[in-house]
């Protein structure tokens, strides 16, 4: 039977190129994550018990809230006291465990440097607060930093998908198009081919970027000898949009690496299909959807009982289902319409300032040295592409402090060695980080204490993402008001960092401890999501006609 064999795969790199002429960090095990087995024990926060604590005043702390300032002694969150029975108060689940040096004068002036960055759970609760007002302004087109954006995706998949269907998943440096072939909801045929996406199309005029794409389309279906077939297409586009049906949306912006120009008011899934049109291709832009999407659709296949899609790579983004009458833009009718998935945009989170509280000069660092500054300041907190610049930032603000002995050079530092350093310091070792650190800072001599103070930041800077993506799941959650949730996650992040996974368990479940949630890795929401998705559309269309 076709729908039980393992579909067949053929994957191929075109154009790839790797960076040259740069000193490279060590990797020997970077890859071979460990993952973090300890399963922490969870209180209710005291907001459940009726206790307010909405000051949240944050930041305001010397070291990591061990001397008892960071929220901890309820000056200024009221939830002194509260224990989880095991002596271990709500609060204190939230810190990471403090800095030990031979030098106990120099732990102690990093940590206090590092404070801005340590986050205690009145100040998450207050991000929850600001979140879920966040949330009900943008559902109703009222002034918000989240775009709350209807994708027009009515439902989930059923299990009866079938057909075969193009995917392109443009969001990387890495452009994918996929063939893809559902039987009975299953995936049993999919070949794929990398493209990589050059500097200059990246950031020259949006028409050659998609001219670019529908090339690549063309040269895929040559290669498949399929280029006179009739195809329907899922665009898998992972970046903000305003829809305006299932098939139709325009960017807002551009964020990660892209800058295109001459894009605003440009429906992307038009111009997409006229680039296809003027190569004389039978392709029809069935779906346009997001990556987080697409996520949720993939793991909706595994699991039923999946609602919310995240994404924790290089941006960061989450979806989840919505009731269809809380959601104010529609471009159709929607009277058979009971849920659709609202795209939240949760990576421009703040940037009406409703944040400012969180904001570090670290945090300002990066976001004067990114592409796209001022804009999408909640994903340079938690997105991959920023997590290796925050880690050089902060070195080098200790660094200036005579705290750190150089300042390693911008761009040097990825996301890679936040996890790599965080791995080794989960067994105590020391040297990789130092090499690495070496190289990063031009070959200044790094010393066994000074790896454990990098492995500390990396330690509170991954923290505090797993704080502030755990902080929107826990929102959804309890807005969503399920006996239990799955939630669809896929990215480099969630899937490398040897930490964040059971981090984010710790930290949902204390910031939503009503709420069952499972997290479940869901693998390739851009192809096998978009073509589920794409097929989810056909089935509807063809139920109302
Ligand atoms: C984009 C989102 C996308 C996320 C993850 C963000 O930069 O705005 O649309 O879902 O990255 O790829």
């Amino acid at each position: 039977m076709l729908a039980n064999s393992l579909p067949q795969r053929r994957d191929v790199t075109e154009g790839r190129t790797e960076p040259t002429g740069k000193k490279t960090c060590p990797q020997s095990h970077w890859n071979t994550h460990k993952t973090d087995t300890v399963v922490s024990t969870v209180t209710a926060p005291p907001y459940m018990n009726g206790t307010n604590g909405l000051n949240g005043t944050h930041g305001v702390v010397a070291t990591n809230g061990l001397n008892g300032t960071n929220g901890v002694n309820g000056t200024t969150n009221g939830v002194n006291g509260t224990s989880n029975g095991s002596g271990e108060s709500w609060e204190k689940q939230f810190l990471p465990p403090p800095l030990q040096l031979d030098d106990k004068a120099r732990a102690i002036k990093v940590e206090s440097r590092l404070s801005g960055l340590v986050l205690c759970g009145a100040t998450l609760k207050r991000v929850a607060e600001v979140f879920a007002h966040e949330i009900e302004n943008g559902l109703r087109q009222k002034p918000s930093s989240l775009q709350m954006e209807n994708t027009y995706v009515p439902e989930l998949p059923d299990g009866t998908e079938e057909g075969v269907f193009l995917a392109l998943d443009l969001g990387g440096t890495n452009f994918r198009v996929l063939y893809l072939e559902l039987c009975g909801g299953e995936l049993v045929r999919e070949d794929v081919k990398h493209y990589h996406i050059s500097d200059e199309l990246r950031l020259g005029p949006g028409e050659d970027l998609f001219n670019f794409l529908a090339d690549c389309v063309l040269d895929f279906l040559r290669s498949e000898g399929m280029e006179k077939d009739e195809l329907s297409l899922g665009f898998t586009f992972s970046f903000p949009m305003k829809q305006h049906s299932i098939s139709s949306g325009e960017l807002i912006t551009w964020t990660k690496s892209f800058k295109c120009g001459g894009m605003a008011g440009v429906d992307v899934a038009a111009l997409l299909q006229r680039c296809l049109n003027d190569r004389g291709l039978k392709v029809t832009v069935q779906v346009l959807l997001n990556d987080t999407t697409g996520t949720l659709v993939a793991g909706a296949h595994l699991d039923p009982e999946v609602a919310i899609g995240v994404i924790l790579g290089t941006g960061s983004n989450g979806c989840y289902m919505e009731r269809a009458d809380r959601v104010v833009h529609w471009e159709s009718s929607y009277e058979r319409v009971h849920d659709v998935c609202v795209d939240i945009e949760w990576g421009a989170f703040g940037d009406n300032g409703c944040l400012n509280f969180l904001r570090t000069d670290f945090d300002e660092e990066v976001d004067r040295n990114s592409l796209l500054a001022t804009s999408f300041t909640f994903e340079k907190y938690i997105g991959g592409k920023y997590l290796g610049d925050l880690l050089c930032a902060v070195l080098g603000g200790l660094a200036r402090d005579g705290l750190f002995p150089a300042t390693p050079v911008w761009g040097e530092l990825q996301s890679a060695h936040v996890s790599m350093f965080e791995e080794e310091n989960s067994v105590g070792d020391w040297e990789q980080t130092a090499e690495a650190l070496c190289e990063a800072c031009g070959g200044a001599l790094i010393s066994r204490a000074d790896a454990f103070v990098a492995q500390h930041v990396a330690r509170v800077i991954s923290n505090r993402a797993a704080q502030l993506v755990s902080v929107c799941i826990a929102t959804l959650l309890r807005r969503m008001n399920r006996n239990h949730t799955a939630v669809a996650v896929d990215g480099s992040v969630f899937k490398r960092h040897p930490r964040i996974r059971n981090l984010m368990n710790k930290y949902i479940a204390l910031l939503a401890p009503k709420d069952k949630f499972t997290l479940l890795g869901a693998e390739d929401g851009s192809g096998k999501g978009s073509a589920l998705t794409a097929a989810i559309a056909a089935r509807v269309a063809a139920r109302s006609t």
